[in-house]
């Protein structure tokens, strides 16, 4: 038996993504800027990827940018939006548990003269809006708010946020980083005033290699590169057709049944985290509890076993979690977002993180229970 509970760092590539990917690789394989019929047939996939997702999110298709992934969108966003616009201001303003393609940005642009407020969280990952409101300033060019917290699952109030942020300066941009939430929440960017909005396909059962960025109508960026010429100059270089393709396709196939897969990841989360707390004496929620948090992500230490050992433990008996997000958890520094949650060494030292999708089931979860606690309890017993 086999539970994949990593569903944060990737998700497996449905059956149909793989067939529309196959396709555009085996019979359209052309050029999209290319002037003949093989690059009209390629041309179609992007067109086809870009409505499903304009729709999706209820923006313009001329809107979104095809990149190469959620890192290529935040890059493209943060440095993008500051540079091109920097003489409006140097003041930008994130978060402490932003995902580091964010919070890296930031790093880079404060050794450029840019001043970076970061907002602190709760202990249960969830920023202050009055904290938010405070640290508006006139020369503020940029905020930047990830939506749902891939280590911990918090919910950040984006929508709300975005309300203080327009009503204290509407040419302040607000870019959200929503590649843990879309397909898992409903997410409205136009509606709620959010002018730049990062996707990834590999986590909506998409294709590794394609992302997207909503850049508002009337938003200006900095390209990162210089090239050909592609997606309206923002992103030059030949589109990844076949990825885009399947991007577009999770997207058609997630966004009938949103409610539904989150009642499901939801339900899945809870049953998971009752039976952890029934097998297990010693565990702490790292985060936000229940529906406060992510349908589909769950962060608990078990105080006296190293996380990382637990998670080999688990590794040998086909459970796969995570210590943390993918994207650090091979570099020995403990979390930021853990840190900024408040919580002791120990406590980081003992977390793991798992993360469900929708083709995980009941008897996975029950599996991946069992194996947890003899897990926890074995290496307690001997104080790893
Ligand atoms: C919140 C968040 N932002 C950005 C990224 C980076 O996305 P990608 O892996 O597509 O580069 C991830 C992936 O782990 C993420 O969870």
């Amino acid at each position: 038996m086999e539970a994949y509970l990593d569903n944060s760092a990737t998700t497996k590539v449905l059956p149909q993504v793989t067939e529309i990917m196959a396709k555009v690789h085996i019979e359209d394989y052309g050029n999209p800027s290319a002037l003949h019929q093989k690059g009209i047939e390629a041309e179609k996939y992007l067109n086809y990827t870009r409505e499903t997702i304009a729709a999706f999110l209820g923006v313009k298709e001329k809107e979104i940018i095809f990149t190469s992934g959620g890192t290529e969108a935040n890059n493209l966003a943060v440095k993008g939006a500051a540079k091109r616009n920097r003489r409006r201001g140097t003041h930008l303003l994130t978060t402490k548990i932003e995902h580091p393609s964010v919070l890296n940005c930031f790093q880079k642009l404060a050794a450029e003269g840019f001043e970076v407020t970061y907002l602190t969280v709760n202990r249960e990952g969830i920023i202050d809006l009055e904290e938010l409101k405070h640290s508006l300033r006139p020369e503020t060019l940029l905020v930047s708010i990830i939506h749902v917290n891939n280590e911990v699952g918090s919910i950040e109030p984006v929508k709300e946020a975005a309300a203080i942020i327009k009503e204290y300066n509407e040419k302040i941009i607000f870019h959200v980083d929503a590649i843990q939430s879309v397909g898992r929440l409903t997410i409205k960017p136009a509606e709620w005033g959010i002018d730049l909005l990062s996707m990834s396909a590999h986590k909506l059962h998409g294709p590794k290699g394609a992302g997207a960025l909503y850049v508002r109508s009337g938003v200006l960026l900095e390209p990162l590169l210089d090239g050909g010429g592609q997606e309206r100059d923002l992103r030059p270089g030949t589109e990844n057709v076949a990825a885009i393709a399947g991007f577009g396709k999770a997207v058609e196939l997630a966004a009938p049944n949103i409610d539904r897969q989150r009642e499901t990841l939801y339900s899945l989360k809870k049953n998971f985290y009752a039976a952890v707390k029934e097998k297990i004496k010693e565990v702490k929620i790292n985060g936000p509890e229940d529906e406060k948090g992510a349908p589909h992500i769950i962060n608990l230490s078990f105080p006296g076993v190293k996380g990382e050992v637990l998670l080999h433990a688990l590794e040998g008996k086909g459970v796969y979690v995570s210590t943390g997000s993918a994207c650090h958890s091979r570099q020995s520094t403990p979390s930021h977002v853990l840190q900024a949650l408040g919580l002791k060494k120990q406590e980081i030292d003992s977390a793991l993180r798992f993360s469900f999708s929708i083709l995980n089931d009941g008897q996975q979860i029950d599996y991946a229970v069992k194996i947890l606690a003899e897990a926890v309890n074995e290496l307690s017993r001997f104080g790893h």
